[in-house]
């Protein structure tokens, strides 16, 4: 196990100038703006309504306040915001996973190098023992990601497969 990193210390990934941080108040502006950029994208394997529906004061708030001990990084390549990985705090050793790029930073591994530096953190800085996701039917290129990462399907529901990555 490495040393914990600390609460906003940069995950550092594979890809030259790719890091991982968290979310803070002062990012929720840029935040905003890329959503609402990226609707099409986003709104083909999900619901983005609340999110785009979201204030700016709200969205703020959520970044400052951290509820729910969940976990929120921007990805930042060269300083600039291209997308999130969310660890959602659920049992004590067991945290869940949401994702997304930008649609022009898709098709370069960002995002399969983004999940291992959040996976290593959730080991070594959180004590985690299992990671687990959820893929809508049909989302392709998520599922690739997983099975990138060595996730295993643990559920196939009607309109979604579970996932699970167990960590040692
Ligand atoms: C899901 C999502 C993040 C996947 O993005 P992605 O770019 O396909 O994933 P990666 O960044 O890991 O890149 C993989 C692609 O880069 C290529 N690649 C290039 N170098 C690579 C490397 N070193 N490692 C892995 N993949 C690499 C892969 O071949 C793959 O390309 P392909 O799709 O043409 O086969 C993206 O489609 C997205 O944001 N979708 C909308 C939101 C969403 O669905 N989120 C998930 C909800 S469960």
């Amino acid at each position: 196990m490495s040393a914990p990193s600390a609460p906003n210390e940069d995950l550092p990934t594979e890809l030259p100038g790719v890091v991982l941080r968290r979310l803070t108040a002062v990012d929720a502006p840029q935040y905003r703006a890329l959503v609402h950029r990226n609707l099409v994208h986003l709104g083909r394997d999900g619901d983005w309504r609340d999110e785009v529906a979201a204030t700016l004061a709200e969205i703020e708030r959520r970044f400052a306040d951290h509820p729910d001990a969940d976990q929120t990084f921007g990805i930042f390549e060269w300083d600039t915001l291209i997308g999130q990985v969310t660890l959602v705090h659920g049992a004590p050793t067991k945290w869940g996973l949401g994702y997304w790029l930008t649609a022009a930073t898709t098709g370069r591994g960002v995002m399969t190098a983004s999940i291992q530096a959040v996976l290593d953190h959730a080991q070594d800085a959180l004590g985690a023992t299992a990671v687990l996701a959820s893929v809508s039917v049909g989302n392709d290129a998520s599922t690739a990601v997983l099975d990138r990462l060595a996730f295993v399907a643990v559920a196939r529901l009607t309109s979604s497969t579970r996932y699970r990555r167990t960590l040692h």
